[in-house]
């Protein structure tokens, strides 16, 4: 019976757990593929680093010898970044290798140019870590669904960003505090920009919605925006109308059918919405399909095993297809629908105001509202000691819309202060 031979290049948080579960599993990883799999070589920037259940005789530091062996069946890519990761891995199609990727940014910017490539090559491409850690989202949406039409993907999908938001909403913290205990704890990366400010995020929202509606779409397509900027005050805000503050990426058909929106954004969701009690660094995505209605998918969305988790499920996958003489389903990408901007979403949005309590003020603003074509959905006053404020939540109008009401608003001369303005998402 021949044996399969599988690469490992980087050997992080996700690789040790990969060659450990490889080593853990052996048999009944060998049962499933109906073959024996052989990790053959481990490559690493740093050999001296201690890698406690990881056969030290397999580790090295040159990844371009490993994968240009030539009799390597399977390339696991758990290095992340855009490069050498995407060098790495196009040498290794080209040399007639599967490869499976946790690497959602390479796959965000370069999913279509490695998807041809491996179609040419007759090999696989998988990367169900990439996106949601340990759950699988990327095959149902690429198999299971494939028979239904997807109309919107709504998720919470990087844990660093739901840690810190948690943190701010359960303890009245302000962002930096929450930020620094999500570092001691290890949640947040020392450099933890990718994640704070959505790019994280965005990547995978590009992959989900290339997925959900088979179209190519680019990390560069999606509107993000972080969350650096939400205050406690946002979330006290959230608090006293029922909600609560997420980071979501959302990813919605257009209408007409022919056109996409893809962002990042925090938004205020009712405490009553299922993506509401999703805490601490987990993960969860909604996905609407004409036929399946909504399905939710939830779980460990980060961190070594649950990522393995994924990356041997493809790896069985790769194996299996290497064995039959077969692959996979590629890239599902068969039209290209028009990625619209930010400007031409159709959202609300909640106003906190600091106002003068004195006649006319709320006709003011009712004012701008009707001029801007904007809707009021509910209108809330209340005294405390800081004075009084106005809270406003809209219907739903274009972002630009809202975009231009609220900066009139926040123009005129009896409204003190904007205390909080943030998107709202219902549905
Ligand atoms: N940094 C990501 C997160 C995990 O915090 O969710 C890897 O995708």
């Amino acid at each position: 019976m021949r044996t399969l031979k599988v690469a490992l290049l980087g050997c992080g948080v996700v690789g040790t757990e990969v060659a450990r579960h490889l080593a853990l599993h052996q048999d009944d990883l060998t049962a499933r593929i109906g073959a024996p799999v052989e990790l053959v070589g481990i490559a690493v920037r740093r050999a001296d680093r201690l890698r406690p259940g990881v056969p030290e005789e397999l580790v090295g530091t040159d990844a371009a010898a490993l994968v240009a062996r030539g009799d390597i069946d399977v390339v696991v890519e758990a290095i992340g970044g855009i490069e050498p990761a995407g060098e790495l891995i196009r040498s290794a199609i080209a040399r007639g290798a599967s490869v499976v990727s946790a690497n959602k940014a390479l796959i965000a910017a370069q999913g279509g140019e490695l998807h041809r490539a491996a179609r040419e090559a007759g090999t696989d491409l998988f990367y169900e870590a990439a996106v949601g850690g340990a759950i699988p989202l990327l095959r149902p949406l690429r198999e299971s669904l494939a028979g239904d039409r997807v109309t919107r993907v709504l998720g919470i999908v990087n844990g660093t960003t739901n840690f810190i938001l948690d943190k701010m909403d359960s303890t009245g913290e302000e962002y930096e505090v929450a930020l620094k205990e999500a570092t001691a704890l290890g949640y947040a990366e020392a450099d933890p920009t990718a994640d704070v400010e959505g790019h994280d995020a965005a990547a995978k929202a590009a992959i989900l919605a290339g997925l959900a509606f088979n179209t190519r779409v680019t990390a560069d397509q999606v509107f993000v925006q972080g969350i650096t900027g939400v205050t406690a005050a946002d979330m006290a805000s959230a608090r006293a109308m029922g909600s609560v503050v997420k980071l979501l990426a959302i990813c919605e058909r257009g209408a007409d059918g022919e056109s996409v929106t893809v962002r990042v954004h925090p938004a205020m969701i009712p405490l009553d919405h299922p993506l509401a009690s999703v805490r601490g660094a987990y993960n969860a995505v909604f996905v609407e399909a004409d036929a399946a209605g909504r399905l939710m998918f939830y779980g460990p969305g980060a961190g070594g095993a649950p990522t393995a988790s994924s990356v041997l499920g493809d790896l069985v996958t790769a194996c299996r297809n290497r064995l039959a003489g077969t692959t996979g389903p590629g890239e599902t990408v068969y039209r290209q629908l028009d990625v619209r901007p930010m400007s031409e979403v159709v959202t609300s949005c909640h106003l906190d105001l600091d106002v003068e309590d004195e006649p006319g003020v709320l006709a003011a603003v009712a004012t701008v509202f009707a001029e801007h074509g904007v809707s009021v959905d509910t209108l809330r006053q209340h005294h405390g000691p800081a004075g009084t404020s106005l809270v406003v939540v809209t219907h739903r109008a274009t972002d630009a819309a809202l975009a231009a009401t609220v900066e009139a608003v926040a123009g005129l001369s009896r409204v003190r202060a904007v205390n909080s303005m943030m998107r709202v998402e219902s549905r």
